[in-house]
């Protein structure tokens, strides 16, 4: 039997191609376009092994799709890849209409054809898990409840936005075709190979480096953390036991403001690594602009995946926070390779002109 990823040597596809292929023999076809996201260092585990087959390509790519279903007949896909990082969806929206929408649109056909020509059985028995986010709900104020399955969407960033229409198009093959597809929204993720452009690594890497860290407007948004690790489990047992048609909320109950997050980190380093000079890493704190349009709060509620299909997260946040910070400290040559010329473009546009309020906390 074989698997198909999508966007396989980015953070979450890669943990869960490792994931996957540590728990089972079951070969997995990895497509991935490598944009500055995709590192195939992140599999460098599996060199060698004969149940892991990597393809540079692109989702958009419908002729390619086609050949290595026809290829490698898979039981299922599952469709990571994707633009993710909302800041960067800010500054330059096309490539995540490109990718999130017209390329989940050219899988969904490549699909719905391949699933088309396939024996009663096999029709039956494949799946096409759809991998998203809880930010096409929209922002909660504080006392709002948790986002559950049949909240409206309301993307508020070309990311999001992106990721809602791609949504929609994955919904509407069910409905309309009959392809039968999983979709899971999830929160923000944490843990090993997490590019440093999203908050945590960030804070790490920075801190190590003795650089600010940089905190968005007041630092009181809220956002909702799981360890990566337990994302995989959660998409594993969906495709293994979902209801077809259905969406999946998953998420650890781990609200937490971004603040509070930063200082977890900070605390952490102080005592993993401290600084040369004794003083602590929130030193480093510096206040800068806000995001435009900045969500205020995520939250999940995870009963729906908890009562239906008995998952559950393997860790809480000061297990999973602590694992990451360490495999962060243990990895430098991870980091340092990810830090590309194209890295340091990113964070001159993004940070070189934002004004810093404060200083630091
Ligand atoms: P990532 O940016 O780390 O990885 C994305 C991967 O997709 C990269 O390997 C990249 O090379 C690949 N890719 C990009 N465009 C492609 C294309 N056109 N064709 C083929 N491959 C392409 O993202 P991530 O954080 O691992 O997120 C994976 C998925 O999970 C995304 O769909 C994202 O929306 C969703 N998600 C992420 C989080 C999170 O906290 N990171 C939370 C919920 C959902
Ligand atoms: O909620 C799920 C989403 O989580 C995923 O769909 C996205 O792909 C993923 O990138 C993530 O989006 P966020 O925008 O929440 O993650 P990010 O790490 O960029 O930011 C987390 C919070 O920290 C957010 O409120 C913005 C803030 N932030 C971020 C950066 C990069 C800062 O304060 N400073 C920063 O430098």
């Amino acid at each position: 039997m074989t698997l198909l990823v999508t966007g396989g040597a980015g953070f979450i596809g890669s943990n869960f191609v490792l994931d996957w292929l540590a728990g089972s023999d079951e070969r997995v076809i990895n497509v991935d376009k490598l944009t500055y996201a995709g590192n195939l260092q992140n599999l460098a585990s599996l060199a060698g092994d004969a149940r892991h087959v990597f393809v540079q390509g692109d989702i958009g790519d419908a002729s390619l799709l086609a050949s290595l279903l026809a290829q490698h007949q898979p039981r299922a896909v599952v469709n990571f890849a994707a633009e993710s990082h909302v800041d960067r969806s800010i500054l330059g929206p096309g490539e995540f209409i490109q990718t999130n929408i017209v390329g989940t649109f050219n899988l969904l056909e490549a699909v719905r054809a391949y699933w088309g020509g396939r024996d009663s059985k096999a029709k039956t028995a494949f799946r096409f898990l759809h991998v998203s986010t809880d930010e096409v709900y929209g922002s909660l104020s504080k006392t709002d409840p948790a986002f559950s399955e049949t909240n409206r969407y309301e993307p508020n960033s070309p990311y999001s936005a992106s990721k809602a229409a791609s949504d929609h198009l994955v919904r509407a093959y069910h409905h309309t075709y009959g392809l039968p597809v999983l979709t899971t929204n999830c929160s923000n993720n944490y843990g090993p190979f997490h590019f440093p452009e999203k908050l945590i690594p960030l804070i790490i890497v920075n801190a190590q480096a003795g650089k600010p860290l940089p905190v968005y407007g007041d630092g009181q948004q809220i956002r909702d953390w799981l360890y990566v690790k337990d994302h995989c489990s959660a998409i594993r047992r969906v495709l293994e036991a979902g209801s077809l048609g259905e969406t999946y909320n998953v998420g650890g109950w781990n609200e937490k403001p971004n603040l509070e997050i930063v200082h977890t980190v900070c605390a952490l380093l102080d005592e993993l690594r401290p600084r040369a000079d004794g003083k602590p890493y929130k030193d480093q704190i510096t206040y800068v602009t806000d995001r435009p349009g900045h969500d205020r709060r995520y939250a999940i509620d995870a009963s729906k995946i908890e009562k239906e299909l008995g998952w559950k997260p393997a860790e809480t946040f000061d297990t999973g926070i602590r694992k990451t910070v360490q495999w962060y400290l243990e990895n430098p040559d991870w980091v340092a390779s990810v830090q590309s010329g194209g890295y340091r473009d990113w964070v001159s546009k993004q940070y070189g002109e934002a004004s810093a309020e404060t200083t630091h906390l």
